[in-house]
């Protein structure tokens, strides 16, 4: 390992252990290292839990998504006893992809020369191959991850040793229960390639910090920023509060306003006007209010490209065109905003000057996520 990359990690350890107060951010090293890329590739989105979708993005048999993780092409599809399934999206021929994108069929059938495979992987037919002695028809199958749904949430483990996702998430599955995410189905989704290492649009989402300068007419007057703070360090999430100021919701967006005050019965009355920002580690975010909640997704797909996937969530009856149109609205004019915060500091970072500086206590969360990446990666040096 290059003497940079142990330093790195070595400083992600010491974090563990460092009060708040003496935090600063990320070192340079860790969004430009290609060794501490691969690393967290190996560590990270290997061998954690990595959520890939929602439920209701396959209800039907026969529904399936395709999805990068980890340079793996995967693909996440429902069968005939709609059970779900996480396999390779790789022929067991020669290597082409099975299916692309998203869609609906009876049979997985790859486009090179038409091997298909059942919905749970299993090889259905292969072409031109009866004098074959090798293929093991049997036996053949695309392979399968571990996959297990949360809150109506797909997450998707590589590592076939890996423990349950469940236990782990059972307290925040009670804290996040008033929200009823379980029953929650797509408004509206974003899908774009931003340019930036995958851990800066972490850090942009796990602080409010920066609501004033860089949302100063958008975000920043309903969720002022500096009013944000976070909560207490956990294991597998951080917690970020930000008050909501319902009177100026009311006046400019009365659409989400009035969905709040339907959706407010079960929530605690101090958590009702403020949005509960949960950071699960490693690269997912659930922004919670009454009656409505952004999800984040975020998948590396090289050290300065990242895939961000976001939704927002409604409960079913509460599905209607009037609102998905004005969610995809906010994400026009909200995420270029914060598309800055990627792509303007990938270059910046590159300075030979460039060096971590302190964290504010706004900023608490990226700490705790440098914490997590302490803990993923200590056994490497
Ligand atoms: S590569 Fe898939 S059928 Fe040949
Ligand atoms: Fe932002």
């Amino acid at each position: 390992m290059h003497t940079d990359t142990r330093l790195l990690i070595e400083t992600l350890i010491a974090s563990i252990t460092t009060p708040l107060e003496e935090a600063r951010g990320l070192p340079p090293q860790a969004y430009l290292s290609e060794e501490f890329y691969q690393l967290e590739l190996e560590y990270l989105f290997r061998r954690d839990w990595i959520c890939v979708g929602r439920e209701e993005e396959v209800p039907q048999t026969g529904d399936y998504f395709t999805i990068e993780l980890a340079e793996e092409p995967l693909l996440i599809v429902r069968d005939r006893e709609q059970n779900l399934h996480a396999l390779s999206n790789v022929c067991r021929h020669r290597y082409m992809q099975v299916v692309d994108g998203r869609g609906n069929a009876a049979r997985l059938t790859c486009p090179y020369h038409g091997w298909s495979y059942q919905l749970d992987g299993a090889l259905a037919g292969a072409t031109n191959m009866t004098e074959s002695r090798i293929l093991d028809k049997a036996n053949c199958r695309l392979p399968e991850f571990k996959l297990e749904t949360w809150l109506g949430f797909i997450f998707v483990n590589l590592d076939t040793n890996a423990a349950p996702l469940a236990p782990r998430l059972q307290k925040l599955k009670q804290l996040l229960a008033p929200y009823h995410i379980d029953k929650m189905r797509i408004s509206s989704m974003y899908d774009e390639i931003w340019e930036g290492n995958w851990k800066l649009t972490m850090e942009n989402n796990a602080e409010a910090h920066h609501h004033r300068t860089l949302h100063p007419d958008t975000l920043q007057p309903w969720m002022p920023g500096d009013d944000s703070h976070c909560g207490e360090d956990e294991i597998d999430w951080g917690l970020l509060r930000t008050p909501l100021m319902m009177d100026l919701v009311r006046d400019e967006a009365p659409i989400y306003a009035n969905l709040m005050q339907r959706w407010s019965a079960d929530i605690d009355p101090q958590d009702r006007e403020e949005t509960l920002t949960y950071v699960l580690y490693p690269s997912s975010t659930i922004d919670a209010s009454p009656g409505i909640v952004f999800w984040k997704r975020i998948l590396p797909l090289s050290i300065k490209r990242t895939r961000v996937m976001m939704g927002a969530l409604v409960a079913e009856e509460e599905l209607n065109d009037e609102l998905s149109h004005y969610n995809k609205e906010f994400f026009d004019v909200l995420n270029p905003e914060d598309y800055q915060a990627t792509w303007r500091l990938q270059k910046t970072i590159q300075s030979r000057f460039a060096e971590a500086g302190p964290l504010s206590v706004k900023e608490a969360c990226l700490f705790y996520f440098q914490r997590y990446l302490g803990r993923r990666l200590k056994d490497t040096v």
